[in-house]
């Protein structure tokens, strides 16, 4: 069962156990669930307000779960990912970036580190 760690600068650090093998449930929905203040507007993909920083703790690299094409967008416009980071995200299906949007990401099984900034 992979472990998701949420970390803000303005909360105290909470692990929970994320439930594996539906690859359904974004982090978003996973932090609500937790009652973790991640700041969320949309819940669509475009505003930008849920950005997290992703890192993997099972293993180096990047994190399992491409990132969908709304957070390709948002994520280019906000200068978080390259457009080399997108076309190798293209070949080998990872993504070679650590921000993430919490609502458009999906737990996979793996452990992970997610920082957000929170109000
Ligand atoms: S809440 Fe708007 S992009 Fe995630």
């Amino acid at each position: 069962m992979p472990l998701v760690t949420f970390s803000s600068p303005l909360h105290k650090d909470k692990t929970v156990y994320a439930i594996a093998g539906s690859h359904t449930k974004t982090l978003l929905e996973l932090a609500k669930e937790n009652h973790i203040p991640i700041d969320f507007s949309c819940q669509e993909g475009d505003c930008s307000t849920c950005l997290i920083k992703v890192t993997n703790l099972s293993r180096k690299g990047p994190m399992g779960g491409p990132l969908t094409d709304r957070e390709i967008t948002v994520l280019k416009d906000l200068k978080k990912i390259t457009q080399d980071e997108i076309d190798a995200m293209k070949v080998d299906d990872l993504p070679h970036t650590s921000w993430r949007l919490a609502c458009q990401m999906i737990v996979r099984d793996e452990d992970i580190l997610v920082e957000y900034p929170s109000k």
